[in-house]
Protein backbone atom coordinates (compact mmCIF):
# COMPACT_ATOMS: atom_id res chain seq x y z
CA UNK A 1 0.00 0.00 0.00
CA UNK A 2 1.26 3.59 -0.76
CA UNK A 3 0.49 6.17 2.25
CA UNK A 4 -1.24 8.83 0.53
CA UNK A 5 -2.77 10.70 3.98
CA UNK A 6 -0.21 10.06 6.18
CA UNK A 7 3.48 11.37 6.07
CA UNK A 8 5.80 9.21 7.15
CA UNK A 9 6.95 10.37 10.44
CA UNK A 10 8.43 8.80 13.82
CA UNK A 11 5.68 8.24 16.61
CA UNK A 12 7.53 6.47 19.08
CA UNK A 13 7.26 9.24 21.32
CA UNK A 14 3.15 9.30 20.83
CA UNK A 15 3.25 5.59 21.46
CA UNK A 16 4.59 6.54 24.80
CA UNK A 17 2.55 9.16 25.54
CA UNK A 18 -0.40 6.61 25.24
CA UNK A 19 -1.82 4.01 27.80
CA UNK A 20 -1.61 0.29 26.60
CA UNK A 21 -1.82 -2.79 28.01
CA UNK A 22 0.53 -5.71 27.83
CA UNK A 23 -0.28 -8.61 25.09
CA UNK A 24 -3.14 -5.98 23.32
CA UNK A 25 -1.52 -5.29 20.27
CA UNK A 26 -2.78 -1.24 18.60
CA UNK A 27 -3.10 -0.38 15.11
CA UNK A 28 -0.02 1.82 13.94
CA UNK A 29 -0.42 5.14 14.25
CA UNK A 30 0.48 6.18 10.58
CA UNK A 31 -1.67 2.98 9.28
CA UNK A 32 -4.70 4.34 11.31
CA UNK A 33 -4.40 7.87 9.94
CA UNK A 34 -3.92 6.12 6.29
CA UNK A 35 -6.96 4.12 6.73
CA UNK A 36 -8.96 7.63 8.21
CA UNK A 37 -7.40 9.63 5.41
CA UNK A 38 -8.64 6.88 2.68
CA UNK A 39 -12.34 6.63 4.43
CA UNK A 40 -12.60 10.41 4.14
CA UNK A 41 -11.96 10.29 0.64
CA UNK A 42 -15.51 8.46 0.33
CA UNK A 43 -17.33 10.75 2.45
CA UNK A 44 -18.29 14.52 1.98
CA UNK A 45 -15.47 16.78 2.17
CA UNK A 46 -14.98 18.73 5.39
CA UNK A 47 -18.12 17.58 6.57
CA UNK A 48 -17.99 17.20 10.64
CA UNK A 49 -16.91 13.21 11.77
CA UNK A 50 -18.57 10.82 13.76
CA UNK A 51 -16.38 7.95 14.35
CA UNK A 52 -17.33 4.58 15.89
CA UNK A 53 -14.68 1.83 17.16
CA UNK A 54 -16.96 -0.92 17.58
CA UNK A 55 -13.92 -2.86 19.41
CA UNK A 56 -12.58 -0.18 21.12
CA UNK A 57 -10.04 -1.39 23.88
CA UNK A 58 -7.59 0.46 25.22
CA UNK A 59 -9.33 3.65 22.91
CA UNK A 60 -5.74 4.26 21.12
CA UNK A 61 -7.38 3.73 17.72
CA UNK A 62 -9.42 6.49 18.73
CA UNK A 63 -7.33 8.64 20.45
CA UNK A 64 -4.82 8.48 17.53
CA UNK A 65 -7.62 10.03 14.99
CA UNK A 66 -8.38 12.73 17.56
CA UNK A 67 -5.14 13.73 18.15
CA UNK A 68 -4.14 13.95 14.48
CA UNK A 69 -6.91 13.53 12.20
CA UNK A 70 -8.86 16.83 11.99
CA UNK A 71 -12.61 17.60 11.95
CA UNK A 72 -13.39 14.79 14.02
CA UNK A 73 -16.21 16.19 16.32
CA UNK A 74 -17.23 13.19 18.29
CA UNK A 75 -15.85 9.89 19.03
CA UNK A 76 -17.54 6.60 20.33
CA UNK A 77 -15.44 3.30 21.65
CA UNK A 78 -17.71 0.18 22.41
CA UNK A 79 -16.23 -2.95 23.60
CA UNK A 80 -18.13 -6.53 24.56
CA UNK A 81 -14.86 -6.53 26.98
CA UNK A 82 -15.03 -4.24 30.16
CA UNK A 83 -11.31 -4.48 31.02
CA UNK A 84 -9.71 -2.51 28.92
CA UNK A 85 -12.37 0.77 29.11
CA UNK A 86 -10.74 2.35 31.76
CA UNK A 87 -7.39 2.77 29.77
CA UNK A 88 -9.54 3.97 26.96
CA UNK A 89 -11.12 6.52 29.27
CA UNK A 90 -7.60 7.43 30.61
CA UNK A 91 -6.61 7.97 26.88
CA UNK A 92 -9.38 9.51 25.44
CA UNK A 93 -9.15 12.02 28.34
CA UNK A 94 -5.46 13.37 26.21
CA UNK A 95 -8.44 15.12 23.88
CA UNK A 96 -10.05 17.10 26.66
CA UNK A 97 -8.32 20.92 27.74
CA UNK A 98 -5.27 19.69 30.21
CA UNK A 99 -5.62 16.01 29.22
CA UNK A 100 -1.83 16.57 27.53
CA UNK A 101 -0.30 18.62 30.63
CA UNK A 102 -2.21 16.09 32.84
CA UNK A 103 -0.42 12.99 31.23
CA UNK A 104 3.20 15.25 30.65
CA UNK A 105 3.08 15.88 34.82
CA UNK A 106 2.62 12.10 34.95
CA UNK A 107 5.40 11.08 32.82
CA UNK A 108 7.41 13.65 34.02
CA UNK A 109 6.99 12.03 37.77
CA UNK A 110 7.65 8.75 36.34
CA UNK A 111 10.57 9.73 34.83
CA UNK A 112 12.02 11.42 38.20
CA UNK A 113 10.90 7.83 40.11
CA UNK A 114 12.60 5.37 37.63
CA UNK A 115 15.27 7.46 36.19
CA UNK A 116 14.23 6.70 32.51
CA UNK A 117 14.70 9.16 29.45
CA UNK A 118 12.02 7.61 28.01
CA UNK A 119 9.45 8.59 29.85
CA UNK A 120 10.83 12.20 30.02
CA UNK A 121 10.88 11.53 26.32
CA UNK A 122 7.62 10.90 26.37
CA UNK A 123 7.03 14.08 29.32
CA UNK A 124 8.13 16.49 26.13
CA UNK A 125 6.08 15.10 23.13
CA UNK A 126 2.76 15.27 25.81
CA UNK A 127 3.88 18.54 26.03
CA UNK A 128 4.29 19.35 22.71
CA UNK A 129 1.29 18.15 20.73
CA UNK A 130 -1.85 20.17 20.17
CA UNK A 131 -4.87 17.78 19.22
CA UNK A 132 -5.82 18.43 15.81
CA UNK A 133 -9.62 17.64 16.83
CA UNK A 134 -11.48 18.43 20.15
CA UNK A 135 -13.73 15.59 20.14
CA UNK A 136 -16.94 14.59 22.27
CA UNK A 137 -16.01 11.40 22.99
CA UNK A 138 -17.46 8.17 25.06
CA UNK A 139 -16.82 4.50 26.01
CA UNK A 140 -19.33 2.27 26.98
CA UNK A 141 -19.48 -1.56 27.00
CA UNK A 142 -21.49 -3.16 24.19
CA UNK A 143 -21.11 -6.41 21.83
CA UNK A 144 -20.84 -5.15 18.35
CA UNK A 145 -23.21 -7.86 17.47
CA UNK A 146 -26.10 -7.14 19.79
CA UNK A 147 -27.34 -4.45 18.00
CA UNK A 148 -29.99 -3.00 19.97
CA UNK A 149 -27.46 -2.46 22.90
CA UNK A 150 -25.14 -0.90 20.81
CA UNK A 151 -28.43 1.28 19.16
CA UNK A 152 -28.21 2.49 22.39
CA UNK A 153 -25.14 3.37 23.24
CA UNK A 154 -25.41 5.47 19.98
CA UNK A 155 -28.15 7.41 20.68
CA UNK A 156 -27.32 8.39 24.23
CA UNK A 157 -23.71 8.82 22.61
CA UNK A 158 -24.85 11.49 19.64
CA UNK A 159 -28.40 12.46 20.44
CA UNK A 160 -28.30 15.09 17.97
CA UNK A 161 -26.61 14.03 14.93
CA UNK A 162 -27.14 10.98 12.56
CA UNK A 163 -24.74 8.68 14.48
CA UNK A 164 -21.46 7.63 12.96
CA UNK A 165 -20.05 8.47 9.53
CA UNK A 166 -17.24 6.56 10.14
CA UNK A 167 -16.14 3.04 11.45
CA UNK A 168 -12.50 1.59 12.33
CA UNK A 169 -12.21 -1.50 13.50
CA UNK A 170 -9.20 -3.52 14.12
CA UNK A 171 -10.65 -6.95 14.53
CA UNK A 172 -9.50 -9.09 17.35
CA UNK A 173 -6.63 -11.51 16.62
CA UNK A 174 -4.03 -13.00 19.50
CA UNK A 175 -4.25 -13.95 22.33
CA UNK A 176 -5.96 -10.90 24.36
CA UNK A 177 -7.75 -9.90 21.66
CA UNK A 178 -10.45 -13.15 20.60
CA UNK A 179 -13.81 -12.74 19.57
CA UNK A 180 -16.57 -12.00 22.29
CA UNK A 181 -18.73 -15.53 22.71
CA UNK A 182 -21.17 -15.46 20.13
CA UNK A 183 -24.50 -14.65 21.33
CA UNK A 184 -26.32 -17.79 21.09
CA UNK A 185 -29.03 -18.38 18.31
CA UNK A 186 -33.03 -18.64 19.42
CA UNK A 187 -33.85 -22.56 19.25
CA UNK A 188 -34.52 -23.62 15.58
CA UNK A 189 -32.78 -20.29 14.27
CA UNK A 190 -29.61 -22.30 12.88
CA UNK A 191 -29.05 -21.80 9.39
CA UNK A 192 -29.33 -25.44 7.85
CA UNK A 193 -26.48 -26.68 5.91
CA UNK A 194 -26.81 -27.42 2.43
CA UNK A 195 -25.60 -30.86 1.11
CA UNK A 196 -22.34 -30.44 -0.35
CA UNK A 197 -22.83 -32.85 -3.31
CA UNK A 198 -23.61 -30.59 -6.33
CA UNK A 199 -21.45 -27.84 -7.29
CA UNK A 200 -23.93 -25.52 -6.54
CA UNK A 201 -24.66 -26.31 -3.68
CA UNK A 202 -21.00 -26.68 -2.46
CA UNK A 203 -20.87 -23.17 -3.60
CA UNK A 204 -23.89 -22.19 -1.52
CA UNK A 205 -22.30 -23.72 1.49
CA UNK A 206 -18.65 -22.18 0.81
CA UNK A 207 -20.71 -19.05 0.99
CA UNK A 208 -22.65 -19.44 3.95
CA UNK A 209 -19.33 -20.51 6.09
CA UNK A 210 -17.70 -17.45 5.02
CA UNK A 211 -21.16 -15.76 6.04
CA UNK A 212 -20.93 -17.28 9.55
CA UNK A 213 -17.42 -16.02 10.25
CA UNK A 214 -17.37 -14.40 13.11
CA UNK A 215 -15.97 -10.98 11.36
CA UNK A 216 -18.49 -11.30 8.57
CA UNK A 217 -21.39 -11.40 11.52
CA UNK A 218 -19.42 -8.08 13.21
CA UNK A 219 -19.62 -6.60 9.95
CA UNK A 220 -23.32 -7.30 9.02
CA UNK A 221 -24.52 -6.50 12.37
CA UNK A 222 -22.20 -3.03 12.76
CA UNK A 223 -23.96 -2.34 9.15
CA UNK A 224 -27.58 -2.50 10.74
CA UNK A 225 -26.99 0.17 13.24
CA UNK A 226 -25.38 2.76 10.50
CA UNK A 227 -26.80 5.00 7.68
CA UNK A 228 -26.30 3.41 4.26
CA UNK A 229 -23.65 6.03 3.46
CA UNK A 230 -21.70 5.55 6.38
CA UNK A 231 -18.22 4.14 5.30
CA UNK A 232 -17.15 1.31 7.40
CA UNK A 233 -13.32 0.17 8.00
CA UNK A 234 -12.29 -3.22 9.27
CA UNK A 235 -8.32 -4.44 9.48
CA UNK A 236 -7.70 -8.19 10.32
CA UNK A 237 -5.07 -10.01 10.37
CA UNK A 238 -3.46 -12.01 7.18
CA UNK A 239 -4.02 -11.95 3.29
CA UNK A 240 -7.57 -10.57 3.28
CA UNK A 241 -10.65 -9.46 5.47
CA UNK A 242 -13.59 -11.59 4.43
CA UNK A 243 -16.99 -9.56 3.53
CA UNK A 244 -20.33 -11.26 3.18
CA UNK A 245 -20.50 -13.00 -0.34
CA UNK A 246 -21.68 -10.57 -3.24
CA UNK A 247 -20.67 -7.79 -1.13
CA UNK A 248 -18.20 -4.96 -3.24
CA UNK A 249 -15.70 -3.02 -1.12
CA UNK A 250 -14.75 0.52 -1.63
CA UNK A 251 -11.13 -0.62 -1.33
CA UNK A 252 -8.87 -3.38 0.18
CA UNK A 253 -5.24 -2.56 1.39
CA UNK A 254 -2.66 -4.67 2.48
CA UNK A 255 0.23 -3.38 4.66
CA UNK A 256 3.18 -6.02 6.09
CA UNK A 257 0.93 -9.21 7.96
CA UNK A 258 -2.08 -6.57 8.26
CA UNK A 259 -5.40 -6.35 5.74
CA UNK A 260 -7.92 -3.63 5.60
CA UNK A 261 -11.29 -3.87 3.79
CA UNK A 262 -13.18 0.28 3.23
CA UNK A 263 -16.97 -0.96 2.62
CA UNK A 264 -20.05 1.21 2.15
CA UNK A 265 -22.79 0.06 4.93
CA UNK A 266 -25.51 0.22 2.55
CA UNK A 267 -23.86 -2.55 0.91
CA UNK A 268 -23.05 -4.76 3.84
CA UNK A 269 -26.78 -4.73 4.65
CA UNK A 270 -29.71 -7.06 3.75
CA UNK A 271 -32.70 -4.60 3.68
C1 LIG B 1 -7.41 -5.68 18.34
S1 LIG B 1 -8.36 -5.20 19.72
C2 LIG B 1 -8.76 -3.54 19.35
C3 LIG B 1 -7.73 -2.56 19.85
C4 LIG B 1 -8.26 -1.15 19.90
N1 LIG B 1 -8.52 -0.61 18.57
C5 LIG B 1 -7.35 -0.21 20.68
O1 LIG B 1 -7.11 0.90 20.20
O2 LIG B 1 -6.93 -0.56 21.79
C6 LIG B 1 -9.91 -6.01 19.46
C7 LIG B 1 -10.97 -5.76 20.53
O3 LIG B 1 -12.18 -6.38 20.10
C8 LIG B 1 -12.93 -6.71 21.26
N2 LIG B 1 -14.03 -7.62 20.86
C9 LIG B 1 -14.00 -8.96 20.65
N3 LIG B 1 -15.20 -9.41 20.26
C10 LIG B 1 -16.02 -8.32 20.23
C11 LIG B 1 -17.39 -8.14 19.92
N4 LIG B 1 -18.16 -9.15 19.54
N5 LIG B 1 -17.92 -6.90 20.02
C12 LIG B 1 -17.14 -5.86 20.41
N6 LIG B 1 -15.84 -5.98 20.72
C13 LIG B 1 -15.29 -7.19 20.63
C14 LIG B 1 -11.88 -7.28 22.20
O4 LIG B 1 -12.34 -7.22 23.52
C15 LIG B 1 -10.69 -6.33 21.91
O5 LIG B 1 -10.65 -5.29 22.85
Amino acid sequence: MQYRHAPAANHAALDAVLASAPGRPTLPVRLTVELAGRARAHLPADAPLTVWDPCCGAGVTLTVLGLLVPGITRLVGTDADPEPLDLARRNLALLDPGGLAARAADLDALAARHDKPSYADAATAARTLVPASTPAWSVAVADARDTAAVRGVLAEASPDDAGPDLVLADLPHGIRTTWAAAPTRPAGAAADTPAPDAGPARAAAADQAQDQAPGVEFLRAVATVLRPDAVVVAVGRGRTVALPPGVRPLERVRVGHRAAVLVRAGALRDD
